[in-house]
């Protein structure tokens, strides 16, 4: 009997691919840096009885009519807004993210992006880098404190309360906004719950941890700056969508905030001409919230153990449930 065929949509390690040759045809789009084009894609997934995706790809119903062997689609990422569940649910596709594995790794790096624009961190850099470094001076790079001062998480999923964890050894003060309250990261770790309203108003570092849909897509936007500290600052390692790009370079150059963090960008890749990478003030990561190599191994070892389990005929570990 054949094979069933895995399509891998980016160049992933030997050890990684080597868990699936043995029950599985393997086929890889080669590439490391380059996503699958979509006309390739659309040929392989014909085929293919799972994909092991990136968010790069965008699953949406003219793909997924070619997809009439597909049995699962295992997306290399916590996110999955480049998948259409429902198209899936409706031709019995299961689809699977890769939670858990990235909480703490994401954290970090949230947090590390929260101290960078805060303390000023690539600027300085910079600095020395530019042969700018003249004397000491009292005020030279001076940042802000992020000891003791309000942090405000905009959703409150596992990787908000780690993010939370974090701002604890700092000893700030925790707000939060999410779908429904948290008694528990409450009681754990001091967080008290807020309107969004109230978050804004009263956060230096309003942090944003929220899935893209299409209830958060552009939610933060001219008001919601407006309604901000001028001292503050937003901080974006979710998805760049549930941002106004435009109203918040507006905010951050007309100085209604002080700066922005962002890992996400509402179209990635982003070059250094775009307007937010142009701003000093504006610390910009190119998407690499989850980016350790033990932590997207896991990931990568998440996605095989979902598409061997489904295409075994049982439940996968991490479904996607609509
Ligand atoms: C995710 O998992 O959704 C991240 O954005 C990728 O690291």
């Amino acid at each position: 009997m054949a094979k069933p065929i895995v399509y891998v949509t980016r160049k992933l390690p030997n050890e990684i691919i080597s868990e699936l040759t043995e029950k599985y045809q393997v086929k890889m789009w080669e590439e490391e840096e380059v996503p699958v084009p979509r006309d390739v894609l659309m040929k392989e997934i014909t085929e293919a009885n799972a994909v092991l995706s990136m968010l790069t790809d965008t699953f949406d119903e003219e793909l997924l009519n070619m997809a009439s062997e597909l049995k699962i689609i295992a997306n290399l990422a916590v996110g999955y807004d480049n998948i259409d569940l429902k198209a899936c649910t409706s031709r019995g596709i299961t689809v699977t993210n890769t939670p858990d594995v990235l909480t703490e790794t994401t954290a970090d790096l949230t947090f590390g992006l929260l101290l960078a624009v805060a303390r000023r961190i690539p600027e300085s850099v910079d600095v020395i880098r530019n042969d700018e470094w003249k004397t000491w001076s009292p005020y030279m790079m001076a940042g802000s404190d992020v000891h003791q001062k309000t942090i405000g998480i905009v959703g409150m999923g596992s990787i908000g309360e780690a993010v939370a964890k974090r701002a604890t050894g700092f000893d700030m003060n925790i707000l939060y906004h999410n779908r429904n309250r948290k008694p528990k990261a409450e009681e754990k770790l001091g967080a008290s719950y807020a309107s969004l309203e109230e978050l804004l108003a009263k956060s230096d570092f309003v942090v944003s941890m929220l899935p893209l849909t299409k209830e958060t897509k552009g939610m933060f936007d001219a008001q919601a700056f407006d309604r901000m500290k001028q001292s503050a600052f937003f901080i974006n390692a979710s998805r760049g969508g549930v941002v106004n790009e435009a109203d918040l370079y507006q905010a951050i150059k007309g100085e209604k905030i002080q700066g922005a963090g962002l890992d996400v960008f509402a179209n990635e890749p982003i070059g250094s001409n775009h307007p937010l990478a142009q701003l000093d003030r504006v610390v910009a990561l190119p998407h690499i919230g989850s980016s350790t190599v033990d932590t997207r191994n896991r990931m990568a070892m998440l996605c095989v153990e979902n598409i061997k389990h489904v295409l075994d005929g049982m439940e996968p570990l991490t479904p996607v449930k609509i």
